[in-house]
């Protein structure tokens, strides 16, 4: 099947879901990390004043899960798609791991921030940092100890490019929700933003209908290393 219509500006917003068959855990299913962990400890400005070791722990956790975890076939075929596509192409990504990156995404936005990454409260300054954090480690800018935190955005914090993101969500023909369970706002609300502009066509490609899943035009169900390659072998055969 292809597309009645030819796109010019894709605009592809991603979840946690695309790198689950990666191994990194979604944070809502079954087995997720807000079953496991509460978000309001690890997750907050409030729960790192609290208990900085304990968000410290959290986060070592994750980045040396993510050291481990390989791109999917998913997080390739949007690589490709971006690659071979003529027009315009934003990736948005809410995950924080850098397998769009690995596969080979160039414009990315990471708009909850990247776990690689870790900033320092008092001067600012971001640092890649692919190994564990704790409260002795010195700002490497300004020599500052114990003000560093994990480069992500945590509930109560604005994300991150949004009126970039925003632009790229007025002007596009194209927007593409991939693996996420449109729970968490701004980016949940991503897709009544595109229809108030009027000109896209909508798709939702995930493993269950996200709470949104009626707003989109489109949908398609099932694991995103099998209906992302799907989807995008469709647009390549349109164009
Ligand atoms: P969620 O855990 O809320 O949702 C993951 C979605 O992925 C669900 O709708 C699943 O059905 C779907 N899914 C699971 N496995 C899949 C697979 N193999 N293929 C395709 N889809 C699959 O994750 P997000 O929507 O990304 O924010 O969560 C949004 C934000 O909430 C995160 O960025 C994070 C979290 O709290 C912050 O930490 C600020």
């Amino acid at each position: 099947m292809t597309f009645e219509r030819s796109f010019r500006s894709i605009v592809i917003l991603t979840g946690a879901g695309i790198s689950a068959e990666s191994g990194l855990g979604t944070f809502r299913d079954r087995d997720g990390l807000w079953t496991k962990y509460d978000l309001s400890e690890v997750a907050t400005p409030e729960g790192f004043a609290r208990n900085p070791v304990l968000v410290h722990d959290f986060y070592n956790a994750r980045r040396r899960n993510l050291l481990e975890a390989q791109p999917n076939a998913a997080h390739a075929a949007l690589a490709a798609l971006e690659r071979q596509w003529g027009g315009d192409f934003l990736l948005v990504t809410q995950n924080v791991d850098d397998l769009h990156e690995r596969a080979g995404s160039q414009r990315l936005l990471h708009m909850h921030g990247e776990l690689l990454k870790i900033r320092c409260e008092h001067c600012g300054h971001v640092t890649a940092w692919p190994g564990d954090l704790d409260l002795a480690t010195a700002c490497p800018a300004c020599g500052n100890a114990g003000s560093l935190r994990p480069h992500v955005v945590w509930f109560g914090e604005m994300p991150l490019y949004m009126e970039e993101i925003y632009d790229a969500l007025q002007s596009c023909d194209l927007f593409v929700s991939i693996g996420t369970s449109g729970q968490v706002y701004p980016a949940a609300g991503f897709v009544a933003e595109v229809r108030r502009a009027g000109r896209a066509h909508t798709v939702e490609l995930n493993l269950d209908p996200s709470d949104g899943h009626s707003l989109f035009a489109e949908r398609l169900y099932g694991p995103a290393t099998e209906i992302v390659p799907e989807f995008v072998a469709r647009l390549f055969a349109s164009a």
